[in-house]
């Protein structure tokens, strides 16, 4: 099979946000290069990322290599017990709790320091200041942290990227990170509720074997998925209601808010491309993908296909969004995602509260970054009533 004719070599193909409107309409499952195959449209990305011979472990790969082993890069039973260690701190009825207690004052707090003011600095001055909130709190780091936990965290998305870029930052943050993170374990701060505390109780009552720097790895791991996601993700949301052609107050009914942000994340899902292996020789949708091959399977792809959705790229609040995928799907779906929901629900409630307009005042239709994806250089003005 000859890789695909483009104008683009793979590396300025993929550093392109909409990448997968690049190649050819006439199959879903792209050679790009030797050894690199790209997955576009629903059904394939749904394969793939369920295919039980399309994994997530490498020794290439630079997040396995940057945190050592974790729940991302994992696969099997190794896979299972890093979930198994997650799933406490992130039940139903934590997350009941969370939204009872924790979020609606981390929301106030963000939306008393946007009511009334313009800015061209959303996503680096206020989009990360809730979920940086909830998962420090879930992490028991204190919060006069945070700030510094942001600075180091932020430049780690470029780990999950394709092409990646493993710079001696990126790998200097990590080691900053784990060391704070095992301080704020020792600290008074870290409470029995905590991350760490629950992990290593989980894995002592269950008997799961993993290492304390496996431990300490879940929980950066955990940090990184559960912050910088919903951050790009927030300022898709404000992005679009900035842009919105609708009275905000529809969005106080918390049916149609829900459907809103549902739409948003169709459009905008900020983890926009997944890069997994071929543990052996497969096919997806028929095509075949020679073992060890790299798979970039593209969610955004997935959630603006054409055969799924009528005029993908139109933010259409009335349409099913059954199919779209920001979450994914198989065993690496993300296991945060109800937690983001209600976050998200709880943010833009306070917002259309607040706020009489939310109006992008200049859009320059820029989008940042692949694995943490969202708008960038807008500005945008939050008028109160
Ligand atoms: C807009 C918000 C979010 C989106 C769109 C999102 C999306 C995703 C996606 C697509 C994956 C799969 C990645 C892969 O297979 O390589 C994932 C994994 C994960 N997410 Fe989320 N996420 C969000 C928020 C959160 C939050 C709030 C948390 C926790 C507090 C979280 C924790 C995780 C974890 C631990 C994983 C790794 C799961 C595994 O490998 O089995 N995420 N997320």
């Amino acid at each position: 099979m000859a890789a695909v004719a483009s104008a683009h070599s793979p590396t300025s193909l993929l550093s392109q946000p909409y990448w997968y409107r690049c190649l050819p309409a006439d199959t879903d499952v792209h050679r790009l290069d030797r050894g690199l195959f790209a997955v576009t449209g629903n059904a394939a990305v749904q394969e793939a990322l369920a295919h039980p011979l399309i994994v997530a472990d490498h020794p290439l790969k630079a997040s396995a290599r940057a945190f050592g082993p974790n729940v991302l890069d994992a696969d099997g039973p190794g896979h299972r017990a890093f979930r198994a260690l997650l799933a406490p701190v992130l039940s139903a009825g934590r997350i009941a709790e969370y939204k009872r207690a924790l979020i609606p004052g981390l929301v106030r707090g963000l939306v008393d320091s946007i009511a009334g003011v313009e800015t061209d600095r959303f996503h680096d001055a206020y989009a990360h200041r809730v979920p940086y909130g909830i998962v420090c709190t879930i992490l028991g780091i204190d919060a006069s942290l945070e700030n510094r936990f942001h600075r180091l965290t932020r430049p780690l998305a470029r780990l999950l990227d394709y092409p990646t870029q493993e710079t001696d930052e990126t790998h200097a943050n990590v080691t900053e990170l784990l060391r704070l993170i095992e301080e704020q374990r020792r600290s008074e701060a870290a409470g029995a509720q905590s991350l760490l505390e629950r992990i290593e109780w989980t894995r002592d009552r269950k008997g799961i074997s993993l290492t304390d720097s496996e431990v300490r790895s879940t929980a950066l791991l955990f940090f990184l998925a559960g912050t910088e996601t919903s951050s790009a993700f927030i300022t898709s949301l404000v992005y679009c209601m900035g842009r919105g052609v609708f009275d905000l107050g529809e969005l106080r009914d918390e049916a149609v808010r829900d459907a809103w942000i549902e739409e948003v994340l169709r459009l905008y899902p900020p983890v926009q491309t997944i890069v997994r292996f071929a543990g052996d020789d497969l096919t997806v949708q028929g095509v075949t993908v020679p073992r060890h091959s790299a798979v970039l399977v593209s969610v955004a792809g997935a959630n603006r296909d054409p055969r799924l959705f009528e005029h993908p790229d139109r933010f259409d609040i009335g349409r099913s969004t059954k199919g779209s995928i920001p979450f994914a799907v198989g065993a690496h779906s993300c296991p945060g995602a109800m937690l983001a929901k209600t976050e998200f629900s709880l943010l833009v409630e306070e917002l259309v509260h607040r706020c009489s307009e939310v109006v992008v005042t200049r859009d320059r239709l820029a989008m940042e970054s692949q694995s943490f994806s969202h708008p960038t250089d807008f500005s945008v003005e939050f008028r109160t009533r």
